[in-house]
C-alpha cells in the first residue's frame, strides 16, 4: 500500500504482526466486549454488579453516545453508568485513575477500567509515517476496594494542549465538521509529525517516572516491572536506557499488536498476568496526543 519495507517497519519501530479489526459493522466496543467478557468470568462477577465503566478510546463507536454506555449495554451491565475519557495514548492511565477516585469515595464497589481502540478506523492506509504504527486492541481491569496497602499508590499526571499540533485529527469536530472537502482533504486520520512525538515521549515518560520514583523512594532493584504505552520500541528502549532501568524488567509486546493506544497498557498487563505476585511494585507509563502523558505506581493486588 505504501512505499516500506518490512525490514524498516522491523527495525524502526519493532512491529511484526497486529491486528486488524475487519468485521462489517464492528467497532471499537466489541473488542472491548471481549476484553471484559473473560474479565467477569475469571473474577465471579455478574455484569449486574457492575456500578460504572470507564473507556479510554479516540475511537469510540460514534461520537456520541459514549462507547463506555455500548459496552455497558453489551454486556448486560444493567446497574452501571459510564463515560469515554479522550487522552489518546494516556487514556487508560487517566481512566485508572478517575477510576480509583470513585472506590476511594466508597460509593462505588466495582467498577471497570477499559482502553480500548479501532485505529485502523482512523487511518490513512497511504500515509507510511503513521499507517505502519498502529493496531487495534482492547483490554480491561477490574477496580475495587482493597485496605492491604496494594493497589495504585501514586500518580503524576500531565497535559500540554501545546501539544496538539503535532498530533491531531483535522476534522470531524466541532472545529471543522465532516464535509465532503474534509473527507476529500483526508482530514479524517490520525496526523502526527513523528520526530516531534518521539522526542516529547522519551522526555515526558523519563521525567514522570524519575519524579514517581523519588517522591516513593523506589529504586530500579525494588521495582519488579516497568510498564510503558507501547508506541514505538526504540522509544521504550530509550526511556528504560534514560533511567538506566533493566530491559528485562520492561513489559514490552509492540511486536505482536502494534501501536493500539488505549490498549496497549492492559494487554502488556493481561499478559504479563501470572508472573506477577502480590506486592509488586509497577510503573505504567505512558505518552500520547494531547498531549497527555504521566506515570502511576501501582502495587499489584494478587496472585494470579
Ligand atoms: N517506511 C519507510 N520509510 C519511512 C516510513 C516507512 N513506513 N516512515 C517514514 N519513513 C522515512 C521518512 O520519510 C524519512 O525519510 P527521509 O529521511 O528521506 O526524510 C525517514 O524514514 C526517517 O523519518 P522519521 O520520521 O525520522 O522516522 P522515525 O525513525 O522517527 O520513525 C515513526 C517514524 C515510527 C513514526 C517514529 O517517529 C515514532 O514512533 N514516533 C512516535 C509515535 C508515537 O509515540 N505516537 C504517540 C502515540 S500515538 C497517539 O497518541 C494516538
Amino acid at each position: 500500500m505504501v512505499d516500506t519495507s518490512d525490514e524498516w517497519i522491523r527495525s524502526r519501530t519493532g512491529i511484526q504482526e497486529r491486528r486488524i479489526l475487519r468485521e462489517e459493522g464492528k467497532a471499537t466496543s466489541d473488542m472491548a466486549v471481549e476484553a471484559v467478557l473473560p474479565l467477569l468470568e475469571k473474577t465471579g462477577i455478574n455484569p449486574g454488579d457492575i456500578d460504572l465503566t470507564i473507556c479510554g478510546t479516540v475511537t469510540p463507536d460514534t461520537i456520541f453516545p459514549d462507547t463506555a454506555n455500548t459496552i455497558n449495554a453489551k454486556i448486560g451491565a444493567k446497574n452501571a453508568w459510564g463515560f469515554d475519557i479522550n487522552a489518546a495514548c494516556s487514556g487508560f492511565l487517566f481512566a485508572l485513575s478517575t477510576g480509583a477516585r470513585f472506590i476511594e469515595s466508597g460509593k462505588y464497589k466495582k467498577i471497570l477500567i477499559v482502553g480500548a481502540d479501532m485505529m485502523s478506523s482512523i487511518i490513512d492506509y497511504e500515509d507510511r509515517s503513521t499507517c505502519v504504527i498502529f493496531g487495534d486492541g482492547a483490554g480491561a481491569v477490574l477496580l475495587e476496594a482493597v485496605e492491604d496497602g496494594t493497589g495504585l499508590i501514586d500518580e503524576i499526571l500531565k497535559g500540554d494542549g501545546n501539544g496538539r499540533e503535532f498530533l491531531h485529527m483535522k476534522a470531524g469536530g466541532s472545529m471543522k465538521p465532516a464535509s465532503a472537502e474534509t473527507v476529500a482533504g483526508k482530514m479524517h486520520y490520525v496526523y502526527q509529525d513523528g520526530r516531534q512525538v518521539f522526542k516529547a515521549a522519551i522526555r515526558g515518560m523519563v521525567d514522570t517516572v524519575e519524579k514517581m520514583m523519588s517522591q516513593n523512594g523506589l529504586t530500579n532493584e525494588s521495582v519488579q516491572w516497568l510498564v510503558p504505552h507501547q508506541a514505538n520500541r526504540r522509544i521504550i528502549t530509550s526511556v528504560a536506557d534514560g533511567l538506566d532501568f533493566p530491559v528485562e524488567k520492561v513489559m514490552l509486546n509492540i511486536q505482536k499488536y502494534g501501536n493500539t493506544t488505549g490498549a496497549t497498557i492492559p494487554l502488556c498487563l493481561w499478559e504479563w498476568e501470572d508472573k506477577l505476585k502480590k506486592g509488586d511494585n509497577l510503573l505504567l507509563t505512558a505518552f500520547g496526543g494531547g498531549f497527555t502523558w504521566g506515570t502511576s505506581y501501582l502495587k499489584w493486588s494478587y496472585q494470579a
